[in-house]
């Protein structure tokens, strides 16, 4: 069983989000189940798991000091990913979850605020030994084969913060809103869209880091 933990300090950067169209591409026909966590208060993962007319994934609304013994059991019962959405500001339910991953994800906007807030994330993570990978979401789609500049200037911020940066960007899509209140994703709702794509392309790139912890 690989966990991963989406997390972020800052609020509103996209961990429900992420952690909400990964679940469910993580979540093939007749593999074995993947499990979703949501330890935030706010409860907006399973706002939208309640819109679902699918039951997969499952979805398990508990407190972060809840997650070591319930991975216990998940782990026996033969699942497969657990993916754990996190609350913004709360250190200590972010720490609890970043302490059971294996891959810490950790979006971020692009603008200057939200990189100016997501080195104490960064550093957090480091902290309780894990290495993060940094996701630049919703960012200015591509024009051309260029990244935007902000986007540019992001990669190499955070790369200078001692950073993992994901290849792939996730940009503003108002399909990722769209699935979310239709209670799905866009892998349900667009496949061939092109914010499936890059999500597709982002869980590609997760599954396939090696499980680092940082020295
Ligand atoms: N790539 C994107 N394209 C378009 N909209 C996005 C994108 N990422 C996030 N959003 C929107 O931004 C808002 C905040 O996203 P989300 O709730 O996922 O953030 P969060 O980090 O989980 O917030 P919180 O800290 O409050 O839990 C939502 O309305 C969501 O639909
Ligand atoms: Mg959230």
């Amino acid at each position: 069983m690989q966990v991963i933990t989406v997390a972020a300090r800052k609020g509103g950067v996209g961990k429900t989000t992420l952690a909400t169209h990964l679940s469910v591409l993580a979540t093939q026909p007749g593999d074995r189940p993947v499990l979703l966590f949501d330890v935030d208060p706010q409860r907006s993962l399973a706002w939208w798991w309640k819109l679902r007319t699918k039951d997969t994934p499952h979805l398990i609304e508990c407190d972060a000091r809840e997650l070591p013994k319930i991975l216990d059991v998940a782990r026996r019962e033969g699942v497969a990913y657990a993916i754990i959405d996190t609350p913004p500001h709360a250190e200590n339910s972010i720490s609890e979850a970043m302490r059971v991953a294996d891959h810490v994800l950790v979006p971020t906007r692009p603008g200057p605020f939200d990189l100016a807030a997501v080195a104490t994330t960064l550093d957090l993570a480091q902290r309780i030994g894990k290495n993060p990978l940094a996701i630049i979401n919703a960012a200015p789609p591509r024009t051309g084969s260029l990244e935007p500049s902000i986007v540019l200037e992001a990669r190499l911020l955070l790369q200078r913060m001692g950073a993992r940066v994901a290849e792939t960007v996730i940009s503003q899509r108002v399909a990722l809103s769209h699935a979310i209140i239709s209670g799905s994703t866009v892998g349900e709702y667009e496949p061939q869209g092109r914010a499936a794509t890059e999500i597709a392309a982002l869980w590609a790139e997760i599954i396939r880091e090696p499980l680092k912890v940082a020295a």
